[in-house]
């Protein structure tokens, strides 16, 4: 086996709950997968007069899923939607003519401190997805509510049936893009 995955979030902040879950899902990974997470805080705001001159943290950022076989997005809910900063990523990488996203698995997940854990942006990101045709995985769906409850002070995913489920949805990933 010899799959690449790379994920990403929407978050900004340093002890971001849902750049923990990456994190925790790539270290649940098994052999033979890699997984990269990418860091979106150098992309700039989307801008129709620049996109002849795109910047080369896009770039990266469209190059990197262009090589990967799936994509992990643990995505923050923000006022019970998606957050810009990964709005706006996906708004560039739809613009490029390789159509990085199209057709490619996806595995979503979403961590709040609240109790619903995310769940009305995942329906959000879903919408968008159809657009992008990004491919979402049904099954697990991943909700990390009171995640302040779930990771440590370092970040480290401390709930086992959180694990459990991060394991399936990664499994579940991987088994879609063997197919
Ligand atoms: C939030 N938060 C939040 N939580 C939620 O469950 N539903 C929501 O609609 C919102 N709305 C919202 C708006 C804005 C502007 C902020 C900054 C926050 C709380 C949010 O889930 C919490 O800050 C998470 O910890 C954000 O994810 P990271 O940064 O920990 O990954």
């Amino acid at each position: 086996m010899n799959i690449k995955l790379v994920g990403f979030t929407g978050s900004l902040r340093e002890k971001s709950f849902n750049m923990s879950a990456l994190k925790a899902a790539k270290e649940l990974l098994p052999m033979g997968v890699t997984f990269d997470i990418l860091d979106l805080s150098d992309i700039p705001f989307f801008n129709e007069d620049i996109e002849d001159n795109i910047p080369e943290s896009v770039k990266e950022f469209i190059e990197k899923i262009i090589e990967s076989d799936g994509i992990v997005i643990s995505v923050p809910e923000y006022n019970y939607s998606i957050p810009p900063v990964l709005k706006n990523a996906l708004d560039w990488a739809s613009r490029s003519m390789d159509m990085p996203l199209s057709g490619k698995p996806l595995a979503i997940m979403s961590a709040s401190p609240s109790l619903f854990g995310g769940s009305r942006v995942q329906y959000h990101l879903r919408q968008v997805c159809v657009r992008l045709n990004l491919l979402p995985l049904n099954d697990p769906e991943v909700f990390i509510m009171k995640a302040h409850e779930k990771f440590d002070e370092q970040g480290n995913l401390i709930d086992e049936s959180t694990k459990t489920v991060i394991e399936k949805l990664m499994n579940a990933l991987i088994k879609e893009i063997n197919k």
